[in-house]
């Protein structure tokens, strides 16, 4: 196995959210130099800013995190700083990197064209891994030359949100790299609650791997949801109270907006051509993205941003469009059909392994609950299927057979 001790320098190609979230995560890990490499300065500068004092929240970034007390002893915000380099000429910024998280954004031709330069540019040694959130690593790894060494680490937001990494195996990952990789990722450590992340192992690609892949699905339903919504005159801050869990968490609209439209919208479309056409993405993400209203990033998505803030949610303004009960069951119903298709295809041994995956993302896992209700589930979904018009709804084969219920694993 790579000795993970001998990783001490971390590039990190692409300084968007996601790119400085990891970097952040590399500098609390204690790798000794982290490079951020973008396009151009100003969004390598923009990044440095956003992990002094967060992305969209200030609690999220080393100095608050410093006042926190969370640091390791001896660890200052300027000690974490020295170690980050910020170069944009991609050759110098993976001279002597021993790993590489490749963080652009969701387009297969553009991680491709990355992935090519990589395999040219980066040392022999380098382990290349992608933080895509959807796309097939065998096919991002193809032009790179070392497709051995090319994985998948996929991280999540909020920073403080969970803790989960999916590490995925694209068809050539040799076992060495994926061993490497989960030793990595398991000293990541999760700033908010001073543990390790949990790191899922998933040896079989899949489009979506397995929680973006819930989350589109689920997406089916919600887009439905809205478009009755909006058909009554009801707003995006309204449809958000009507889901909303409280006043810290994050709504499901609010975190649209927070992981960027652009970025939905092309992982949307890919899960459209790789999954089922009934993913899509709607007419009124469309607009958003076409007209350049891409959620935080911007100021201005489906909700109203102010920087250093998440938007306020008033969940007094409630209009009673669902029955909680209802929207529950629908979810759960839905997820626990999309976690039956990952056993079916393989992509996860047994559904312990995705009730772990629920845990560290803070959701309930719906196979701790479906032995009694999976049977009236399935008819839901008919249900479900029926009215949205969406056949990818309807219960699958092991769903249906209760034969699920043996495969804990
Ligand atoms: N946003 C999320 O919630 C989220 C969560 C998990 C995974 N991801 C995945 O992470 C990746 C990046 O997402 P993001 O939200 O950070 O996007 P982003 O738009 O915030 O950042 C992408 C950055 O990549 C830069 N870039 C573009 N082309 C480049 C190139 N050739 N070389 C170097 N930099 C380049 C852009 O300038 C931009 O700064 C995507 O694959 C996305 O699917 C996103």
């Amino acid at each position: 196995m790579t000795d993970i001790n001998k990783i001490r320098n971390i590039a990190v190609i692409g300084s968007g959210l996601m790119g400085g979230y990891i970097a952040q995560l590399a500098l609390l890990a204690g790798f000794e130099k982290v490079t951020l490499n973008d396009v151009n300065m100003e969004r390598i500068d923009n990044c440095v800013a956003r992990i002094e004092n967060g992305a969209y929240e200030k609690k999220e970034g080393l100095r608050a995190i410093e006042s926190a007390g969370k640091l390791d002893e001896g660890l200052t915000t300027n000690i974490l700083l020295g170690r980050l380099r910020k170069e944009v000429d991609l050759a110098k910024a993976v001279k002597d990197a021993d790993f590489v998280f490749e963080v652009v954004p969701e387009l297969m031709k553009l991680k491709q064209e990355v992935f090519n330069n990589l395999g040219k540019l980066a040392p022999p040694r380098a382990i290349l891994a992608s933080n895509t959130s959807t796309i097939s690593i065998s096919k991002i790894a193809e032009l790179s030359g070392r497709p051995e060494q090319v994985v998948g680490m996929h991280f999540f937001i909020p920073l403080f949100g969970n803790r989960l990494i999916e590490l995925i195996r694209g068809k050539h990952t040799s076992d060495e790299v994926m061993d490497a990789c989960f030793a990595l990722g398991e000293r990541f450590p999760c700033p908010y609650y001073k543990n390790k992340m949990y790191v899922v192992r998933i040896e079989k690609e899949s489009p979506g791997f397995i929680m973006n892949r819930i989350s589109a699905v689920i997406g089916i339903y919600f887009n439905w949801l809205a478009e009755q919504a909006l058909e009554k005159g009801v707003t995006w801050e309204q449809l958000e109270a009507e889901a909303s869990i409280g006043e810290d968490a994050m709504g499901f609209i609010t975190l649209l907006d927070y992981s960027g439209l652009d970025i939905i919208y092309d992982g949307l479309q890919y899960l459209h051509e790789t999954l089922t056409p009934d993913i899509e993405a709607q007419q009124f993400l469309v607009d958003l993205v076409q007209s350049g209203n891409l959620g935080a990033k911007t100021g201005k998505g489906f909700l109203q941003w102010t920087p250093g803030k998440k938007p306020k949610i008033d969940s007094t303004k409630k209009v009673g469009l669902f029955k909680v009960d209802e929207l529950l069951d629908s979810l759960m119903a839905i997820q626990l059909n999309e976690g039956c298709r990952l056993l079916e295809e393989g992509v996860i041994p047994g559904y312990s392994v995705f009730n772990k995956v629920m845990l560290a993302m803070n959701y309930p896992s719906a196979f701790s609950i479906a032995k009694r209700n999976y049977e009236k589930w399935v008819l839901l979904l008919e249900e479900l299927a029926e009215q949205t018009g969406k056949n990818y709804l309807k219960a699958c084969d092991l769903m249906k057979s209760g034969d699920f219920i043996q495969m804990r694993k």
